[in-house]
């Protein structure tokens, strides 16, 4: 048995949800040059509801840190633990439990399939979960939707929907397995201005409402400083901004 997914799954009594150590990540470059290290020791803590807003300019490693914290991309040396445990060693089918269980994730484009209605986009995530009430997760998916002020929309198509209301549902969908943590990459970066602010609106709420800890990348100071804290990523280094 995978040990790694039965430790994953106690997670309520550890109060740091990410706590990464002497993170350092390099890339080879195109031409096949010296590799260029993008993250270099970089530390991280973040505790259960916290909400964190990343910045840093265009190719600093945003993303690349964001990955290593959802096990996405694993770094080339430090310690990563989630929910209090390392993650050293643990398999792929390990790592993958864990994220479909408790970590959700919000990318710049929505990524919903265009061919399935609204709600059975949202319980996508659920599909993974060996979870005896199905009935429950959809309940669940039907409150989500109501909340981002998406009801009576359950059973339109990707296609239907304007790009903010595209952007909710993808919202729900990361918050349908009620995660600890929610990692979103430039989620408004395809939104005009006044959806993109009401979407932070939402994330914030939901950081309560949910008690989800949050890890917003963004570039947009303005959107950032809504966080409960804003980190520049700098010389592959996070700094305290402002
Ligand atoms: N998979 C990869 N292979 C090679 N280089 C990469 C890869 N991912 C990111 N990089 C490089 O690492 C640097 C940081 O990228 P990224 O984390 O995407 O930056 P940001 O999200 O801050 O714009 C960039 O120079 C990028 O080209
Ligand atoms: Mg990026």
């Amino acid at each position: 048995m995978d040990q790694g997914s039965v430790k994953f799954d106690q997670t309520h009594n550890y109060p740091m949800i990410v706590e990464l150590t002497n993170i350092t990540k390099s890339f080879a470059d195109s031409e096949g040059g010296a590799a260029r290290k993008v993250l270099d020791q970089l530390e991280f803590r973040l505790e259960g509801g916290e909400s964190v807003a990343i910045i840093g300019s265009s190719g600093s490693g945003k993303s690349t840190l964001l990955n290593i914290i959802g096990t996405l991309d694993l770094p080339d040396t430090g310690e990563v633990k989630l929910f209090g445990n390392s993650i050293a060693g643990a398999s792929e089918a390990e790592l993958s439990h864990l994220r479909s269980a408790q970590i959700g994730f919000i990318f710049q484009l929505h990524h919903l399939l265009p061919q399935c209605s609204v709600l059975e986009n949202v319980l996508v995530p659920t599909l993974a979960l060996e979870k005896s009430d199905r009935s429950a997760a959809a309940d669940r998916a039907r409150k989500l939707l109501k909340r981002v002020g998406l009801d009576g929309q359950e059973s339109k198509r990707p296609a239907q929907l304007s790009g903010g209301e595209r952007q909710r549902v993808a919202v729900v969908r990361a918050l349908i397995n009620q995660p600890k943590l929610l990692l979103a990459d430039e989620p408004t970066g395809a939104l005009d201005a006044e959806n993109a602010s009401n979407l932070i609106d939402l994330l914030g709420e939901l950081n309560h409402e949910e008690s989800v800890a949050v890890v917003m990348v963004t570039h947009d100071q303005a959107l950032a400083s809504r966080m409960s804290r804003v980190l520049r990523v700098r010389e592959g280094r996070l700094e305290i901004e402002g």
